[in-house]
């Protein structure tokens, strides 16, 4: 599952590689018809659900969460936990985070926005103990304008 998947590409590149069950979860309606009409056909494949992360509720349990520049927008504590609760009723036990957020030298604000930045120890001691930080790396994301933006990418496993 990809967690304000928004417009995003991922989907595309999941059905490439085989995927058959990728749902895309975003607050934005018009950011998910952009992918589905991105996709055509193909966007029948996916589950698209138009929602807000802090109060998703799934029927069912995923096998990974991914999370690519939503979380660093919770600035709020109120709102970490409303994510965290989301995303523990949402992930099975085995089952893998990946989260790629602003880094602690990445920028301070994004489309006006200010943001919470994080490196993979943060990130861990967020999600508490039972998640064990698998994997983490440091990357430039280069923006469409051609600047740099610092991320910190993490792998969690949720142990229990
Ligand atoms: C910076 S974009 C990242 C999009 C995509 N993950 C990527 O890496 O290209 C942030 C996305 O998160 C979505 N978003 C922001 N707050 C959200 C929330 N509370 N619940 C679900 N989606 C949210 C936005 O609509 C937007 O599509």
């Amino acid at each position: 599952m990809d967690v304000g998947g928004g417009a995003s590409r991922l989907v595309d590149c999941l059905l490439d590689s085989g995927y058959t069950d990728v749902t895309v979860v975003d607050v934005s309606e018009p950011a998910l018809e952009r992918a589905k009409r991105r996709l055509g056909d193909r966007a029948a494949r996916v589950k698209w659900l138009a929602a807000d992360v802090r109060e998703l509720r799934l029927p069912g349990k995923v096998d990974v969460w991914h999370d690519r520049a939503v979380f660093h927008f919770l600035t709020e504590e109120a709102d970490r936990a409303a994510y965290l609760d989301s995303m523990r009723a949402a992930l099975r036990v085995g089952g893998y985070v990946v989260m790629a957020t602003f880094a602690l030298t990445g920028p301070e604000q994004c489309s006006g926005l200010i943001v919470s930045r994080y490196d993979a120890e943060m990130l861990r001691d967020l999600f508490g103990p039972d998640f064990q930080l698998v994997h983490s790396l440091e990357r430039d994301h280069i923006t469409p304008g051609g600047g740099a933006q610092r991320f910190t990418y993490a792998l969690l496993r949720r142990a229990r």
